[in-house]
């Protein structure tokens, strides 16, 4: 696949790369780009800065692609053996690092860190040395290099040995997490993972909160950063472009549809995410039957618009979550529906041309993960949304630091709580609601993604290698 053999300027280091591939029927390729804020980075730079982005293929259709050396100009995907970059990616990465960061552990039974781990732990050390190699082999004397998130975290180090003369950064788009819950990884494990990050000269986070616990972890564990710079980056929503693709044909269509589901005159509370676990979507369901019980005069006149897309299949927990989000639906469906009124309208089939319908639509938009990096969600609904939207947003989002001020805000843990501010927020005046949505939207797209990108990109280039 395109390699620029030791010439790249700038390189991008992600488990999921920016193109994935099908093989079809007739055994053809079909690629699939995808969006987000390190493409948008990348466009920004322009097709002559260099840039390489270093990826895993995923899936069988990427490996094929692989194998036929049929990439895309500036892609180099790395053909990771399945079982490895399975170890790795759903048992290390998703199960343990994700799991740390977002605190999701249900801790009398878990984490149990067995020799089963200590040998998946060996394939994640594989998959991160093939990208420190894959890098080391691309980079030009002296580029630069931004490393991505928990996939990566020993990368780092190991290409600072590779190559000394690079400038390294890397950027979580995660939480971090504090120090008495990284404390529950092996000793020998949590330093291996903050020495690995210590590898970069520079170091990013989404929000202070997650620099500041992420600076902890070092001093409990490392002795302290070393000469390893940080910096916070908040990722914004991208205005230009939300704001024309939300009113393409394809979105028009489905607020049609839509509406006809909702009903005449009724009131929305949207919320759209993966379907996962650090999202909270199941105590959201119950905050939303909390208000119909509380509120029997929201009955017949609100509908719960959820969009749960479907997200890391592969483990047994994320699946169980999955069902009994539609569990649940079900049953508050079967409880309070009437022939003419669905109170919850679930889909779990990813439609981004219909979360932008469902954002333009919003009354009220419910974000309530118990701990999420940014949650773009809550930035993109106020910047789409045709009325003015209310938002109900996490103190544990990232978003919070930045939105807090004009969303209600709400422990995730508390549906009580939560289903009260549901209310506060369907019966906020008009007015009062296109206001703070003029202000969320402002605060939401302060740092559209292509100055993220370039931002660091700056602050990288000015620190000194420190080889
Ligand atoms: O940092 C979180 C993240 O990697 C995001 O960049 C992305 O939206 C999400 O997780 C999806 O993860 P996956 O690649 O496992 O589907």
């Amino acid at each position: 696949m395109a390699s620029s053999f030791g010439a790249a300027q700038v390189l991008v280091a992600s488990n999921r790369g920016p193109v994935s591939y099908e093989v079809g029927e007739d055994g053809s390729l079909r690629a699939r780009r995808g969006g987000g804020g390190l493409v948008s980075g990348l466009s920004a730079i322009g097709p002559e800065a260099g840039a390489l982005w270093v990826c895993s293929a995923l899936s069988d259709g990427d490996r094929e692609a692989v194998r036929r050396g049929a990439g895309e100009d500036g892609v180099r995907m790395l053909d990771i053996p399945a079982d490895v970059h399975a170890d790795a990616y759903n048992g290390i990465a998703n199960s343990v690092l994700w799991f740390v960061h977002h605190m999701l552990y249900q801790t009398p039974l878990e984490p149990v860190f067995d020799a089963e781990f200590r040998r998946r732990w060996a394939s994640y050390e594989t998959y991160n040395r093939a990208f420190a190699e894959a890098l080391a082999e691309e980079a030009a004397q002296g580029a630069a290099v931004l490393v991505q998130d928990y996939h990566l975290t020993l990368v780092p180090g190991m290409l600072r040995e590779l190559r000394p003369d690079l400038r390294i950064g890397h950027f979580s788009h995660t939480p971090w997490a504090p120090p008495e819950y990284f404390a529950m990884l092996p000793g020998d494990i949590a330093a291996q993972v903050l020495r690995g990050m210590l590898g970069a000269d520079r170091l990013g986070f989404l929000t202070h909160r997650w620099a500041d616990a992420f600076t902890a972890c070092c001093e409990r564990f490392t002795g302290g950063l070393g000469g390893t710079a940080v910096g916070v980056h908040g990722l914004g929503a991208d205005a230009d472009f939300l704001r024309a693709r939300s009113h393409e044909a394809d979105v028009e269509e489905r607020i049609t549809v839509l509406r006809e589901e909702i009903g005449e005159g009724r009131r929305t509370i949207v919320r759209v995410d993966r379907t996962e676990l650090s999202k909270n979507i199941v105590r959201g369901l119950l905050a939303y039957r909390q208000l119909l019980d509380d509120h029997p005069e929201w009955r017949e006149r609100v509908v719960h618009v959820a969009f749960a897309y479907p997200s890391r299949q592969d483990l047994a927990v994320y699946r169980d979550y999955t069902a009994e989000v539609q569990r649940l639906a079900e049953e508050i469906n079967e409880r309070y529906g009437t022939p003419g009124w669905r109170p919850v309208v679930l889909h779990v089939k990813d439609d981004f041309a219909r979360s932008l319908a469902a954002y333009r639509l919003a009354d009220v938009a419910l974000v309530n993960p118990i701990r999420d990096g940014m949650n773009l969600v809550a930035k993109e609904v106020p910047v789409v949304s045709d009325g003015g939207c209310a938002l109900v947003l996490s103190r544990e989002a990232g978003a919070h630091e930045e939105l807090g001020e004009d969303a209600i805000t709400v422990n995730p843990y508390d549906v009580v709580e939560t289903s009260r501010a549901l209310h506060e927020a369907l019966t906020m005046s008009g007015d009062e609601r296109a206001d703070r949505t003029k202000r969320l939207a402002a605060a939401a797209t302060a740092l559209p993604p292509a100055r993220w990108f370039l931002d660091q990109l700056d602050a990288l280039r000015g620190t000194t290698a420190s080889g």
